[in-house]
């Protein structure tokens, strides 16, 4: 029996803030680009690569993105199998992280006939409109270094707050956090006012999703920066009160990933991630929507994406996805785990928790 390798890799974010962060995933993979040139007519070689992109971002088609996602899927391994003649004892298995993780699964439950096995790490299996439980976690992963860092947190974001309703307060905060606009000018968009938060919030929701992942990819620069960093930051009274911390984590960020100055500005942010180039950077409840909105098109509201959100489960089962030879992988500290398979519920779909620290 030979085994074939599809792995499903997705692109999306290449650093934190909403530039560097945005709940999202890094750019090139945490494993970095494929070595090996394609694959070639020597399938005895251990090593081939073959680059599909997965083009399911047309807004107004009404399939939903997986399904189409996983039809090509099953259309490109078809093809490899009658293009390479491959005999029937040939295997393919998925392997996927993240969306990919979920596709991987979806890919052995719906195509079983094609796909011999799949390993899905850290995939939502659970489809959710606005994904709270995301940042609880991270607050754990806080908690964990100690209740002084999670508080500290919380009191520098309501100090920053306060900062923001006078003007004195306004210019400290475009000095502390190096702010690209004078957030005066943005006071009365309470868009800006949210990405700004959200941003700052990203760059704890960032590097504990990351925490010490040991990444060799594309985007290694920031990956010495883990939790313990963060919260040593946060509770050194030396560097000043908490918003002052805050600006010190936010200093930290923005230097390893050269950012000059923080752009929290939120048309900006829905300009970039309109862009569905294969190039480019980017591909609180209403306010994702209002992103979706923004970005995709009135179109996609609350109640589409509610009833998209319905409709991916009913489709592939959420947690009850019914599934063989699946190994689901997930991590204690990252906050995707809360919409993955933790436990194993049924023999033939394991699932390993990996304990973080
Ligand atoms: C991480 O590594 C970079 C490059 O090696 C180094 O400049 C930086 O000081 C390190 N940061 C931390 C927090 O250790
Ligand atoms: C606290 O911050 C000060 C000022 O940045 C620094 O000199 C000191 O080493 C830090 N203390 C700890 C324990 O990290
Ligand atoms: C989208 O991003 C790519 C790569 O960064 C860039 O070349 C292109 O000009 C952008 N397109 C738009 C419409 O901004
Ligand atoms: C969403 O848009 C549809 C029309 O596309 C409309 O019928 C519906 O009421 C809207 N729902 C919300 C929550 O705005």
């Amino acid at each position: 029996m030979r085994l074939l390798l599809l792995c499903v890799f997705c692109f999306v974010n290449e650093v934190y803030s909403w530039r560097i962060f945005h709940n999202g995933r890094i750019i090139g993979g945490n494993l970095g680009e494929p070595k090996g040139d394609g694959l070639q007519t020597n399938l005895n070689n251990y090593e081939r690569w073959f680059t599909q992109n997965l083009d399911h971002f047309n807004p107004v088609d009404e399939r939903t993105w997986q399904q189409q996602a996983l039809a090509d899927l099953a259309t490109f391994i078809e093809a490899m199998n009658s293009q390479y003649e491959m005999s029937v004892d040939v295997k393919w298995i998925a392997f996927g992280g993240s969306y990919p993780g979920s596709l991987a699964a979806w890919l052995r439950q719906k195509y079983p006939h094609l796909v011999h096995g799949s390993m899905s790490a850290s995939g939502p299996l659970l489809a959710k409109l606005d994904f709270q439980d995301y940042f609880k976690v991270v607050s754990d992963d806080l908690r964990s270094h100690s209740d002084d860092c999670l508080s500290a947190v919380k009191q520098g974001s309501a100090q920053a707050e306060v900062l923001l309703r006078h003007m004195v307060g306004q210019r400290n905060l475009n000095k502390i956090f190096r702010l690209c606009d004078p957030i005066e000018n943005s006071i009365e968009n309470t868009l800006d006012i949210s990405n700004l938060f959200e941003t700052l919030a990203g760059n704890f929701a960032g590097v504990a999703q990351y925490n010490k992942d040991n990444r060799i990819g594309k985007s290694s620069k920031g990956a010495n920066i883990t939790i313990d960093i963060l919260c040593d930051i946060m509770t050194n009274q030396t560097i000043g009160a908490q918003v002052r911390r805050l600006a010190a984590v936010n200093d930290l960020i923005m230097n390893a990933y050269d950012q000059k100055c923080l752009d929290y500005k939120y048309n900006t942010m829905i300009n970039e991630m309109k862009n569905i180039s294969w190039d480019s950077t980017v591909a609180e409840g209403d306010f994702f929507v209002q992103q979706c909105m923004d970005i995709f098109g009135p179109k996609y509201n609350m109640s589409f994406l509610n009833r998209a959100i319905e409709r991916t489960n009913t489709l592939y089962g959420a947690l009850d996805i019914e599934v063989s030879n699946v190994v689901f992988v997930h991590g204690t500290v990252d906050p995707w785990h809360a919409l993955g398979i933790t436990k194993t519920i049924s023999q033939g779909a394991p699932a390993i928790y990996i304990k973080g620290e």
